[in-house]
């Protein structure tokens, strides 16, 4: 089984792509509409089942806490980002500046991630040499995938 390290990479790794061939598109056009249908429900899935598994852990031990709570405070700032960016019009001339400057932000979250977190967290929760933290991951962003839509429109309310 890989370890939570190894899933939240791949995951990591698949984001990447697909936003270096987002900001390749153009207007309103298929691929944009495509490329962003994936990345949206993945990404809204991934940090969910991120917080759910990964961080609760961290942020349950003390050495742990700076770093988990830098990350989830983040993770709302791309949240705002994405769901800004899901309810423009895939037309809108200032489409592609508002998706580079996601772009930016969050391809510097998931490299903090990799480089920092997941040291730190080798440290506090440990290697996941089994992989159990990676499988329950893996679970829990299945549950999450069907819940993004339901997610945003609670938020839309609050
Ligand atoms: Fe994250
Ligand atoms: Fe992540």
């Amino acid at each position: 089984m890989p370890t939570i390290y190894q899933t939240l990479k791949t995951d990591h790794d698949k984001h990447r792509d697909l936003l270096a061939k987002l900001a390749k598109t153009q207007g309103d056009s298929e691929d944009r509409r495509k490329l962003w249908q994936t990345f949206y429900y993945d990404v809204s899935a991934h940090a969910a089942a991120e917080e759910l598994s990964f961080y609760s852990k961290l942020i349950a031990e003390s050495e742990g806490q700076p770093e988990g709570r830098h990350s989830v405070a983040e993770h709302h700032e791309l949240e705002e980002m994405i769901q800004g960016l899901h309810e423009m019009k895939f037309s809108s001339p200032g489409w592609l500046a508002r998706f580079k400057a996601l772009q930016e932000r969050y391809e510097h979250h998931i490299e903090e991630e990799e480089k920092e977190i997941f040291e730190k967290a080798r440290q506090v929760i440990g290697a996941d040499s089994k992989g159990a933290i990676g499988a329950e991951f893996t679970s829990l962003k299945k549950t999450e995938r069907g819940k993004v839509d339901e997610k945003a429109e609670q938020a839309l309310e609050d």
